[in-house]
């Protein structure tokens, strides 16, 4: 489905319209659905103004990551001023912890409405993609919503890159809803993980669509690593948690809808899930769909996924399109300003499972910085459903680096997520269980039960002698093992008793 009144343009004709210092909303949560064809050309554009000694730069505004076409690009190009709300990239991280770029980290359910209330300055262009358009503007999105709609609307102008590579039977997959800004705000009526309270397609003004760029780019998905040991084994820990939860009444018979981070670990736990048989088939309330979600609903394990993106590597996003009615009606993408809802995470009683950098002693997770300095990624939606879960889990293996870094700590070096949001935290070590416990007692636990035995004598010296302080932490010492990282690069055998 084409429009035959809208202008079909090349991608440099389109970013010839683009200038310096312009903010672009691109669609595009994680590689899926990301704009690609014309990020490239204003790459291209980019380079051609810097080669004639004129500045280029724009403001990238995304809903989550996206891929190699938009934000390697851009990065390599040296053509990003400012980043919002969470990226992935190499080049682009190295960019941001030189400072050569701005970055600022945003919870993913707030970037909408920051969009709408111009917290991030005028946004001059949205550049998406679609795999359908109509003369009346009415868009059929790709496999992601992310924060599409809101660029649409708050954008002056509208680029749609129209790729054949998705079917336009994809119509009816998404769920397009965007609330009313306060005053006017209402509830949100989503009731259950499978409600449906918006539009199958997005509707814009079509006197704003600037053009059309016709492309065939596959979503650049990468890979996962296979499960190892360790992975597979946080994965069991945490099936055994929700396990016993279940059996002690904590958790519904027929168990809570999932929220499950994105990344290796991510995939291994929702393989542990579906293989555990004390877990009933349950439905998801997320952000992603990942690869192992599509076996889980061919084996019958996850009964109905709701997300913002269908982040599929190419050939299981293959199988998805060969049997589209099967998933259409198992699957729905909603706006991530409704997939990562705080409303909607604490009605529906989301179970939340995200991947910490560093967890410390007293519960608190760095999920963004390493050694406190540099950015990894961001804090994307972690934060959205963590402090709304009706039980917040944080997954990490106990060491990095070989063992030359405990992830356990004594305090965090950056802080996401505060000891009031964290419930528990599960290494392959096990599982330690936060919930009722003063400071003293979560430290024991999660040493104990988290920590990698290396460094468990280490981390008891730190608090067990300390009298003083419901807290008690020690400022003297608290940051030894990160600074004994720093300068020799090793945490172990570090003295950490108060001199
Ligand atoms: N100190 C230094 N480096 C560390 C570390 C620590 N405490 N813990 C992990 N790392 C390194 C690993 O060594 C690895 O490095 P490499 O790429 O050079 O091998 C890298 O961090 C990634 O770790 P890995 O164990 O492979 O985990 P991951 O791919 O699952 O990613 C996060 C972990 C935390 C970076 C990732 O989950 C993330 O960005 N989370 C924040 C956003 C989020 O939670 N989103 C989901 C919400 S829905």
């Amino acid at each position: 489905m084409v429009s035959e009144k809208i202008p079909v343009m090349t991608a440099a004709e389109a970013a010839a319209m683009i200038n310096d210092g312009d903010i672009i909303g691109f669609s595009g949560f994680t590689p899926a659905g990301a704009a690609k064809e014309i990020p490239k050309a204003i790459a291209r554009k980019a380079r051609a103004e810097h080669d004639a000694g004129r500045p280029f730069k724009i403001g990238v505004v995304t809903g989550a990551s996206t891929g190699d076409s938009l934000d390697g690009e851009l990065a390599r190009a040296n053509a990003v001023l400012f980043r919002t709300p969470y990226q992935s990239d190499k080049t682009l991280r190295a960019q941001i912890n030189k400072g050569e770029t701005h970055f600022f980290d945003m919870h993913l359910s707030m970037l909408p409405q920051a969009a709408r209330y111009g917290f991030l300055g005028k946004v001059r262009f949205a550049v998406i993609e679609a795999a359908a358009v109509t003369d009346d503007g009415e868009i059929v999105l790709t496999t992601s919503v992310g924060a599409t709609n809101t660029f649409c609307h708050v954008a002056d102008q509208i680029f749609i890159e129209l790729n054949d590579q998705h079917p336009t039977e994809l119509k009816g997959l998404h769920d397009i809803y965007e609330p009313l800004d306060p005053p006017h705000r209402r509830e949100i009526p989503l009731y259950k993980t499978a409600d449906k309270i918006g539009s199958p397609v997005l509707k814009v003004d079509p006197s704003k669509i600037a053009g059309i760029v016709k492309t065939s780019l596959p979503d650049e998905v990468g890979a996962f690593k296979q499960t190892d040991a360790v992975t597979q084994k946080i994965g069991e820990n945490v099936a055994a948690f929700l396990a016993a939860e279940l059996k002690a009444g904590r958790i519904p018979e027929d168990f809570l809808p999932i929220q499950s981070g994105v990344g290796n670990i991510a995939n291994a736990v929702l393989g542990a899930l579906g293989a555990n048989p004390a877990i009933p088939p349950f439905e998801m309330y997320s952000e992603v769909i990942q690869d192992s979600v599509v076996g889980l609903m061919r084996s019958g394990d996850i009964k109905f996924a709701s997300a913002t993106s269908l982040t599929l590597s190419p050939a299981v996003l293959q199988e998805v399109y060969n049997d589209l009615p099967f998933f259409k009606e198992r699957i729905v993408l909603r706006p991530q300003e409704i997939s990562n809802h705080p409303e909607v995470v604490r009605r529906l009683g989301i179970i939340s499972i995200n991947t910490a950098i560093e967890a410390d002693i007293w519960g608190n997770i760095n999920s963004t910085h390493v050694m406190g300095c540099n950015l990894m990624n961001g804090i994307g939606g972690s934060g959205d459903f963590t402090r709304n879960a009706y039980i917040s889990l944080f997954t990490c293996p106990s060491i990095a680096k070989g063992g030359a870094i405990s992830t356990i700590v004594p305090m965090v070096a950056h802080l996401d997520h505060s000891e009031h949001s964290v419930q528990v935290i599960i290494t392959e070590q096990g599982i330690a269980d936060l919930r009722g416990k003063d400071p003293i007692q979560r430290a024991r636990e999660i040493v104990e039960k988290c920590a990698h035995p290396e460094y468990r004598a280490q981390l008891h010296t730190y608090f067990d002698g300390v009298k003083d302080g419901h807290t008690p932490q020690t400022l003297q010492t608290v940051f030894a093992m990160h600074q004994a990282f720093m300068e020799k690069k090793d945490m172990r055998n570090v003295d950490m008793t108060i001199k």
